[in-house]
């Protein structure tokens, strides 16, 4: 089964906090994504393979490291993943950015796949699909299989919030793909909203309603 991981790192978690409250406006809630999203990729990337190598300072030779291996690519989930990429490209400037469009029906709750366009290569790559909530999980685990028919082999879930409905979803339609969070919320109401959560993750970053 895909390993569950919660950042609880004192900076994400001041953020998500001000990010919560529904006091805070759109501007700010855009920068405060942005932000906890470029301290997530810190610690999602944090398994990348290093190669040595040898590099010249002013005074010696010094042996160092060069990351190796795979590119990546980051598939935020239209709309509301738009809001994680440029944080994530902050730390990995040469990713490719794939684009996967996803609305969740809100009679069904079902995802409805209307976009999808993605680096030719995206076998190649190691992908970080990125979405703000995780609810009843529908829309990630659609995302993922989408990637899937298209190649991607290498796929890491990342998300402010999720629910326990959520991650049980995407670990039972996808074992072998990671989920990383901010944190794991109580509950879904019946509206398919988490619960503490942030209220409409979309809405909010873009100012609609
Ligand atoms: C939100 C969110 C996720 C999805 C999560 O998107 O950004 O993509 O809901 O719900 P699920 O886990 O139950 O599928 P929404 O459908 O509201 O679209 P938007 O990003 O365009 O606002
Ligand atoms: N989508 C959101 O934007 N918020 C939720 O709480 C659930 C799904």
């Amino acid at each position: 089964m895909g390993k569950l991981i919660v950042l609880n790192h004192p900076l994400i978690q001041h953020k998500l906090t001000m990010i919560r409250d529904y006091k805070t406006g759109t501007k700010a809630f855009r920068e405060l994504v942005d932000e906890v999203a470029t301290l997530m990729a810190f610690e999602i990337t944090r398994d990348l393979a290093l190669k040595e190598v040898e590099v010249q300072t002013p005074v010696a030779k010094a042996k160092a490291y060069e990351i190796a291996g795979k590119k990546l690519g980051i598939v935020p989930i239209l709309r509301a993943g738009l809001g994680m990429v440029n944080g994530v490209l902050q730390l990995i400037p040469a990713a490719k950015v794939g684009h996967v469009g996803l609305y969740r029906d809100p009679e069904t709750l079902k995802p409805v796949e209307y976009y999808v366009k993605l680096p030719a290569d995206i076998s190649e790559r190691d992908l970080i699909i990125v979405d703000p909530m995780l609810a009843t999980g529908g829309s990630a685990a659609a995302a993922i299989t989408s990637l899937k028919q298209r190649g991607g082999v290498n796929i890491k879930l990342m998300c402010l919030i999720g629910a326990p409905e959520g991650v049980k979803e995407v670990q039972k339609e996808h074992p072998d793909v990671d989920i990383y969070l901010a944190a794991l919320d109580e509950k879904l109401n019946e509206h398919g909203y988490i619960v503490p959560g942030l209220g409409d993750a979309g809405d909010r970053l873009f100012g609609t309603k």
